[in-house]
Parts: structure tokens; sequence; C-alpha cells
């Protein structure tokens, strides 16, 4: 499938594996990019920008294909080394970054003489023309169903993205609630030129978390994720746990009241626990609505032919069908 995203990241199939912390290791990322979609390291679970450059040529090491780098710009206490994290990927010679959170716009100049093209990853419109008045090359369009932080408007990818396509000159993709062919040619139906996944990736075989993590993600429903955080405009998609039925007592009892510190222990430093060591009610992790629609544990290769098969059908054969 040729779409403006298979063409501006030179990919195979118009799907992109978004940043996860805690998951996107150059394992996961290779197997995507193998496979014909565009795999992303996640730069900020590299404590150092020596320990991104290592994992950038582990990843090298496990494919030929382009592999992206996600940098996610969060109001966080101490500030990541930014310049030192974008230097690695330059260095590294990785021509996609996937920017998140905070405005990329200072680091823009510096990857675009790179020759790095950058998907900047927004929950509005109002974002998304923000990226594309600062230069960013493409947008990923995050949906109020998707696992991690919808932002705070609450719009479904029903609405979001053909207002999305409306409004934007720059190719976009659906990002949120993507699981399959159906996803794929609803994304492409609503005016975005490909899908970003998350909570889909990582049950596949590849992904190196716990398998603890996959089952959850099986074992889930629709129903099964909460919203947390949302006093504090930091909203996050989790899945429901102990430790978010404890997180959202304390929320309800605390009120407008309810302070990071508060809530310190759901949250901080959490993912190692829950991603590698399987420990599921250590913390509140990321997942999106999607596990409803994940019964399976494939390989990367294996979903993304899937997927790829099933929108083709979908084309062909169904919507084809009804002219
Ligand atoms: C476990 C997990 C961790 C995530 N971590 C990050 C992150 O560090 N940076 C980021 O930009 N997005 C992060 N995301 C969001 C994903 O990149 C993606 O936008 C989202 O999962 C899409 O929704 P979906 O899960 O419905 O596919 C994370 C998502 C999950 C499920």
């Amino acid at each position: 499938m040729k779409t403006k995203i298979t063409e501006m990241f030179g990919i195979e199939h118009p799907i992109i594996q978004g940043g996860m912390h805690y998951v996107g290791f150059a394992e996961l990322a290779a197997a995507v990019s193998n496979a014909g979609g565009l795999g992303i390291i996640t730069g900020l679970t590299q404590r150092t920008p020596e320990l991104l450059a290592n994992e950038i040529r582990r990843c090298r090491e496990m494919t030929d294909k382009p592999f992206g780098v996600n940098l996610t710009f969060l109001p966080s206490l101490s500030t990541p080394d930014y310049p030192g994290y974008i230097k690695a990927i330059i260095d590294g010679g990785v021509k996609a970054v996937e920017t998140a959170g905070n405005n990329p716009q200072k680091w823009l100049p510096a990857m675009h003489e790179a020759g790095i093209k950058v998907i900047h990853k927004c929950t509005s419109v109002r974002h998304s023309l923000k990226a594309e008045s600062i230069g960013c090359d493409a947008v990923s369009v995050d949906g109020f169903e998707c696992g991690g932080h919808p932002g705070e408007d609450d719009i479904p990818n029903f609405i979001l993205l053909p207002r999305a396509a409306d409004e934007l000159k720059i190719p976009f993709v659906a990002s949120g609630g993507m699981a399959d062919g159906r996803s794929l040619v609803a994304a492409l139906a609503l005016g975005a030129e490909g899908m970003n996944m998350g909570t889909r990736f990582i049950a596949t075989q590849e992904a190196p978390v716990h398998e603890n993590v996959k089952q959850a993600i099986v074992a889930a429903s629709e129903l099964d994720t909460r919203l947390v955080m949302r006093s504090l405009r930091n909203t996050e998609r989790v899945l429901r746990n102990g430790a978010v039925d404890r997180l959202i007592a304390k929320e309800k009892e605390l009120g407008a009241n309810l302070k990071f510190e508060d809530i310190m222990a759901e949250v901080a430093g959490v993912y190692p626990k829950i991603m590698l060591e399987g420990t599921m009610e250590a913390g509140a992790w990321s997942c999106g609505m999607v596990a409803g629609l994940i019964h399976d544990v494939p390989t990367c290769k294996q979903l993304i032919d899937r997927i790829m098969a099933e929108a083709d059908a979908i084309i062909r054969q169904r919507l084809a069908g009804f002219l």
C-alpha cells in the first residue's frame, strides 16, 4: 500500500508503532520495521543519551529497514538531556522521530538539517495545526480511546480524524484504538494516511515485556481501562488493577486538593516492575480501550501481514461490493 506516510518514511506498510515507555526497546522496533512498518525506540526509556546511542546501534544490528525514535517532552522536575538525545539520534543516522508532549519547535531545525522527518503526536486539532505551523512533517492524531495520555478534550477518533482531515495540509496517521485491517481502512476513509498502534504492539511475540503484561491485555475487555490524574491535567488511560483502584479512591477523597505526591506510590517508577518483572499490581500502566479487540499474541510480521490482508479484502471485496 502506498500513502504519503509510506513515502515519507520509506516503509512498505502505513503502520507505525508508537513510542512506549519500557516497551519500545530495539527488539520491538526492529521487529516492526522488519515486518514493513515503522518501529520506534522510546528515547527516554534509555536513561542517558549514551544508552540511547547504544540502543540505536542494537536496533541497526537487527534491521536494515528504517526505524525511528520517540522523544517525549514532558514537564518533569529534572529535565532530561534533550540536546544529548537529539545528538544521539542524529549521530545514529535515524531518519524518523516521533515527538510527543510539549512543543518540539526548538529541536526541529537540527533534526531537519540532518534529514530527519518529524511526526508529532497530538490529541487535538488545535495542537495538530500548531505542529503544522512550526514545520513538523506529519502528525499522529491520538484520539480519546488511546492508551497513555489522551489530553483533556475527550474527542474520540470518529470525530477527531475527519476534523483533522478538514484542517491539516500535512499528512497524519490515526492513533488510538487501532488494532486490525478494519481500523486501517476506517482510518484511511476518515482522511488519515496510515495508523499508529501502541497497545496492540505490546501483545506481540517480540515485545520485550513480561508475558504477564501480554496476557493482561489479551484478558482485558474494552471496559477495563480507567482515566487517572485528570485533576492534575495529566490524564492517563491505564488498565484497571488494584493500584489504579487505590489511586482513584485517593482522587475521589482529595478532589481538587490532590497533589502528585499523594499518588507517587501508584505512578512513579512503576514501569520497570510491571513491564520487565511482570508485577502487574505494582502501579498504573498505560493501556488503550483497544485491549477489547486484542485476543492473541502474534509475531509483528504475522500481525502486520494480517492487517494488510484484511485491509485489502475490505477494500476490494466488502467496500467495492457496495458499489
Ligand atoms: C504502555 C504504554 C506506554 C506509552 N508510553 C509512551 C511514551 O513514553 N511516549 C509517547 O509519546 N507515547 C507513549 N504511549 C502512547 C503510544 O505511543 C500511542 O500513542 C498509544 O498507545 C496509541 O493508542 P493505542 O494504545 O490505543 O494504540 C504509550 C502507550 C502505552 C500503551
